[in-house]
């Protein structure tokens, strides 16, 4: 058996018809499920750990879309975080049992990916250490936990809120190793799916001045269940590509995507401060744009991506034209990527990520991270 390929999926259980039915379903599919995950980590070699996370310690991070991080520290030098699936929706169109085959999907996807031989030892890919089990706090069901050592400077977005803006330059080499870590997925064969700053860990470099940037959360990501086979890709707006649809895309289109989205995180990291007078909305920073909860903000930065004339390529290139600090190298560097990763048409973009990494390289700086 191709163990990447696996994709260990159950067939789908039928709608039961009593209310005790549905319970003893609800069981056999949490078990069901738990087996699935199993099986994955067995074929895939992934450590089964005797691991649980300290209570007494804060949870980590922003809370996610799927997940709790919570951590517990081993010795000085390693904490580890524990990704906590969430067991129970919010969502009123989703049933638990939906939610609950959602939740392992991802679970097995990101344990999928972070099993892979050349992903896992990628200097930009979170450090993946293996699984734990908890019981759910509110039933008596067992879920699975992903173990990754913790990034002690957080994720990008409470990385560069909290701390005094940093040099062209060293933005510049945060954007080039997140696209090393998107470069090795897709030689891998796998797409992110869901490239935002949230998703994008930052650690400090052991006595040094210097940051490691790494790509983490790969709960949406997808792969090749067997050649020439088509991918569903999951969206997370505005970060999404505008050609993005629920239906199935072919790996290179999707890839496309993912580096519409790279294009976009960059433009967040590089102008996160700048106005986006271009939305109609002139108080409106890009950073609040982009991350905003209020969906009226959201369908204006979907409808610049939408626009047929290359609105939001136009918007990066205008930013970096009137940008002060940006001396002409940088500018003229700058200018190339947004051409290469923010055009609506995917065929005009980068078809690779080899494409883009030249651009961001600082001779002399190849592997090093951002520096603080
Ligand atoms: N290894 C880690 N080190 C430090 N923070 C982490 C780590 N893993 C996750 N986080 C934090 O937890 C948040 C949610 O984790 P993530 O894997 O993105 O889950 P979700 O699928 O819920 O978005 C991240 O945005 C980040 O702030
Ligand atoms: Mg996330």
């Amino acid at each position: 058996m191709d163990l990447f390929h696996s994709s260990g999926h159950f067939s789908e259980t039928s709608v039961p018809a009593s209310s005790s039915d549905r319970e003893a379903a609800d069981e056999a599919d949490c078990h069901q499920n738990l087996i699935r995950f199993l099986q994955v980590a067995q074929v895939l070699g992934v450590p089964l750990l005797p691991l649980a996370w300290d209570p007494a310690l804060e949870s980590v991070g922003r809370e996610g879309s799927t997940a709790h991080i919570n951590q517990s520290t081993l010795n000085a030098e390693f904490t580890f975080a524990f990704k906590r699936f969430k067991p129970h929706t919010t969502r009123n169109d989703v049933s638990e049992g939906e939610f609950r085959q959602m939740q392992y999907d991802a679970a097995i996807a990101e344990m999928t990916v972070l099993s892979h031989r050349t992903i896992r030892r990628h200097p930009n890919i979170v450090t993946f250490v293996g699984a734990g089990f908890e019981m759910s706090p509110v039933s008596d069901e067992v879920w699975p936990v992903l173990v990754s050592t913790k990034a002690d400077l957080g994720d990008l977005y409470t990385f560069l809120s909290t701390r005094t803006p940093l040099h062209v330059e060293s933005l510049v080499a945060i954007c080039k190793e997140i696209a090393s870590g998107i470069q090795v997925m897709h030689h891998c064969g796998v797409i992110h799916g869901d490239l935002k700053p949230t998703n994008i860990l930052v650690e400090d470099v052991k006595d040094t001045d210097n940051i490691q940037v790494k790509v983490t959360d790969f709960g949406f990501s997808c792969f090749q269940a067997a050649q020439n086979s088509d991918l569903k890709v999951a969206r997370t707006q505005p970060w999404e590509a505008p050609e993005w649809h629920s239906r199935h895309f072919s790996i290179a289109d999707a890839k496309a995507m993912d580096i519409y989205s790279f294009g976009l995180l960059c433009l967040w990291i590089l102008f996160r401060h700048e106005k986006l007078v271009v939305l109609g909305v002139p108080l409106v920073t890009l950073d609040e744009a982009f991350l905003s909860k209020d969906a009226a903000v959201t369908a204006k930065v979907q409808s610049l991506k939408k626009r047929a004339d290359n609105s939001m390529l136009s918007c990066a290139l205008g930013l970096v034209s009137n940008a002060i600090g940006i001396d002409d190298e940088y500018g003229s560097r700058l200018r190339r990527l947004f051409n290469l990763t923010l055009c609506s048409d995917p065929e005009q973009r980068a078809q690779t990520l080899d494409d883009l990494i030249p651009i961001l390289a600082v001779s002399g700086q190849e592997d090093e991270a951002g520096m603080r």
